[in-house]
């Protein structure tokens, strides 16, 4: 089996896990880092060359594939060069901040013809997969609506991280884009979307200035209809994804944690996660002090609960394999080559032009 080389850009909470676990599949091996501040551990740690500057490692004949995981608005750069050099990409998410820059860089992959990966990392939960199956099979018929809730409460930091600035993280809405990209892959693109909100609780010195409280209602053109929020200014916290169907309705609950299925048959229950073990710890955790509305929870150094690091397996094999040339159902093209992470992108624009300008905004606008 021929080895893939991969090269990480930016090697903090995240991308010094996804090389650990690159390092453990077959065929795969993290041969270049590039990291202005956490580099020389890293490199150390993976056993692997430590690059200072993007072109060169971007030419480097031994990497097939540059993974990019940099603070959100830093992706743009890496994403383009590795493109330019027709290396393949896996990006984290979101993949950038706005429509244009996403569209961008899909195009800069196809007009190199290389994979365009989101790290999306909800396709590849058990219970999402198993959600998807359900719907394909008519279990809950036909999807009416959805509403997810990510919120939390944010406590004052010690510093302020560039995850909770909106110009380097995008807010609550695109550094957590997980829950509408979800939303759209069950779905399909909304058409229209509605936000308000605003940032009700966490001015000053001690906070970022992203908004703390997000209620996005979304159109799908055909009677469906879908209910998002997002924030940090809630006391009780809650994490889900419902969907409701006209035969009956499906819950992924990732605060206590489990997947629940409703139908006239009655309630069957399944994990959300690979293991009773991972669904547990992810509930310990959110009900701990440790999870500080996921404003610090990952930071460079800091390594990945089991049930992040179960769904970070999933996806780098996923990745790998493409790489080897195994065959792509269906379902997960437009992952990896960056249009849903455009589309889901497109629809968080119109949303925030929808709370500028106090208005409903049609997902065209944005998409021109
Ligand atoms: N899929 C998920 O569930 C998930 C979870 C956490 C983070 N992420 C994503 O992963 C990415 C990284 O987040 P993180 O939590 O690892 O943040 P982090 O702050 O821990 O790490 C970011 C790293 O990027 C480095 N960096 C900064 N500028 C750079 C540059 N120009 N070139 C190379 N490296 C640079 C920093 O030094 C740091 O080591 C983000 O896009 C984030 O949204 C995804």
């Amino acid at each position: 089996m021929k080895t893939i080389g991969y090269a990480i850009v930016g090697t903090g909470y995240f991308g010094a896990e996804l090389g650990r676990i690159l390092n453990e599949q077959e065929g795969a091996r993290v041969v270049a880092v590039l990291d202005p501040d956490n580099a020389p551990a890293i490199a150390q740690e993976l056993h692997c060359d430590l690059e200072t500057d993007l072109e060169v490692l971007c030419t480097r004949p031994d990497v097939d594939a540059v993974i990019v995981a940099t603070p959100n608005y830093l992706h743009k750069e890496p994403v383009l060069c590795a493109a330019r050099h027709k290396k393949n990409i896996f990006c984290e998410k979101p993949i950038a901040l706005s429509y244009a820059d996403c569209d961008e860089m899909v195009r800069a992959a196809e007009e190199n013809g290389v994979v365009f990966m989101a790290g999306h990392v909800m396709n590849f939960f058990r219970a999402v997969r198993r959600t998807k199956q359900f719907i394909a099979e008519g279990k809950i018929g036909k999807v009416l609506y959805c509403h997810s809730a990510r919120n939390g409460w944010e406590e004052e930091q010690p510093s302020v991280s560039w995850k909770k600035i909106r110009a380097k993280s995008g807010g609550h809405l695109y550094h957590h884009i997980h829950e509408l990209d979800c939303i759209q892959f069950l779905m399909g693109p909304a058409t229209e979307v509605t936000m308000v909100g605003g940032n009700v609780a966490h001015q000053g010195e001690h906070f970022g200035d992203e908004d703390d409280m997000l209620f996005l209602q979304l159109e799908f053109g055909n009677n469906t209809y879908a209910v998002v929020e997002y924030g940090s200014a809630f006391h009780w916290p809650e994490h889900y994804l419902l969907v409701q169907g006209t035969e009956g309705a499906i819950r992924i609950d990732m605060f206590n944690v489990g997947m629940t299925v409703k139908t006239a048959d009655g309630e069957e229950h399944y994990l959300v996660h690979e293991s009773k073990e991972e669904d547990d710890e992810r509930t310990r955790i959110y009900h701990s002090t440790e999870m500080d509305g996921a404003i610090q929870y990952g930071h460079p150094g800091k390594k990945p609960p089991l049930w992040l690091h179960g769904i970070m397996k999933n996806e780098m094999r996923f990745f790998n394999s493409v790489m080897h040339g195994e065959p792509v159902p269906d379902e997960f093209k437009p992952l990896l080559n960056g249009r849903a992470a455009r589309a889901a992108i497109a629809t968080a624009d119109a949303a925030t032009r929808s709370l500028r300008e106090n208005r409903k905004v049609k997902v065209e606008e944005i998409i021109g």
